[in-house]
């Protein structure tokens, strides 16, 4: 069960539950103040000059709001947003269909802009730049260049490995934008505005029990709500309170701190195959049976936030509080290799 809400956090929501929970505009979008604060500002900055939104950068983990932002922006500055992502555009064919299709002002947003293909970033820096697009049709001998004037638009993408970026492309964006995990109380507020849209009563110690499980994260924590709906509805009166949320989230074996099966599974092959570590991740991904960019862009941050694991330069660490959290002895000396 839990895995399904594992898989809510690390692909695109499709649901119509998600997207009619997607915030419209920043006074809808809870937290993140400073970047929803930059952001404004960029756009009241642009409107006043009748200039086009300088290009922006969201990254973070999955599920904290980068493609809600990119829709929220759009729509502030009153423009068309166009969606592709990194993976989809294979060709330099690809990205100037793309870019030729933009009218002036419009939002391009390439969500896992860190997947782009090396030549096709060449591309990127002029357009970004200078709105230019030089492309190369024919090869051989007949290989000639052609260069396309494209009109003014803002780039914004996504990425949640901004690390991953290279740094021609990353100076390229007039502004990189990093998402927070969310604080529990602002999770609770984004709990109370679902649950209002999807019209579930909820009492406010329920919110704040599902808040406190979901990792951080709006979408999990909208993918709970849904879970502890159904739970309510079935096993009660349809009232989401504290001690409903949480008998509803122990069915799906998602603990006091937020941690699901996979989460646990880490830990206890960390401690129990690995000796506590060091391993490399690839080795850790194998050893669980989960796809080594999951582990490392959904399951270790938490588990790093929380205090559990550590990453160092020879490979991941099992941290105190993970032989507590699994109940195993604590590794002989007390302190884990860090080193
Ligand atoms: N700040 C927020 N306030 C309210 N809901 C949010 C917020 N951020 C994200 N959400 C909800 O979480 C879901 C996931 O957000 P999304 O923008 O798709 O994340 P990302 O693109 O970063 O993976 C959205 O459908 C939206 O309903
Ligand atoms: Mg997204």
């Amino acid at each position: 069960m839990s895995e399904n809400f594992y898989q809510k956090t690390t692909s695109e929501p499709s649901s119509s539950f998600d997207i009619s929970l997607r915030p419209p505009a920043f006074s809808e979008f809870i937290g993140q103040d400073k970047v929803k604060e930059r952001l404004l500002l960029m756009v009241e900055a642009a409107a006043k000059r009748g200039d086009v939104l300088d290009h922006v950068l969201l990254s973070g983990p999955p599920g904290l709001g980068k493609t809600t932002l990119a829709n929220i922006i759009a729509r502030a500055a009153g423009t068309q947003l166009h969606t592709t992502s990194g993976p989809q555009i294979e060709k330099a064919g690809d990205l100037a269909g793309v870019l030729t299709n933009l009218q002036k002002g419009d939002v391009l947003f390439i969500d896992e802009i860190h997947r782009l293909h090396p030549a096709i970033e060449e591309y990127l820096y002029p357009a970004m730049e200078d709105y230019r697009l030089d492309i190369i049709i024919d090869s051989g001998p007949s290989a000639r260049s052609i260069q396309l004037n494209l009109p003014r638009f803002t780039l914004v993408g996504a990425t949640t490995r901004s690390g991953m970026l290279t740094a021609p492309l990353r100076s390229r964006f007039g502004l990189v934008n990093r998402l927070d995990y969310y604080s529990q109380q602002e999770l609770a507020r984004i709990i109370e505005r679902s649950a209002g849209l999807l019209e579930i009563p909820v009492e406010s110690d329920g919110a704040l029990e599902i808040a406190r499980r979901a990792r951080g994260t709006p979408r999990v924590a909208n993918a709970l709500l849904r879970w502890v709906r159904d739970y309510a509805e079935v096993r009660s009166d349809g009232t989401i309170t504290g001690p409903i949320a949480d008998a509803a989230l122990a069915m799906i074996e998602i603990d006091a701190d937020g941690l699901d099966e996979m989460d646990k599974r880490v830990l206890e092959s960390l401690i129990y195959k690995f000796s506590g570590g060091p391993v490399g991740l690839g080795s850790l991904a194998v050893a669980v049976g989960e796809d080594a960019s999951t582990l490392e862009e959904v399951h270790e941050p938490f588990l790093i936030l929380q205090g559990f694991l550590a990453r160092t330069p020879r490979g991941r660490v099992a941290m105190p509080a993970a032989y507590d959290k699994i109940g195993a002895a604590p590794p002989e000396g007390g302190q884990p290799n860090l080193l």
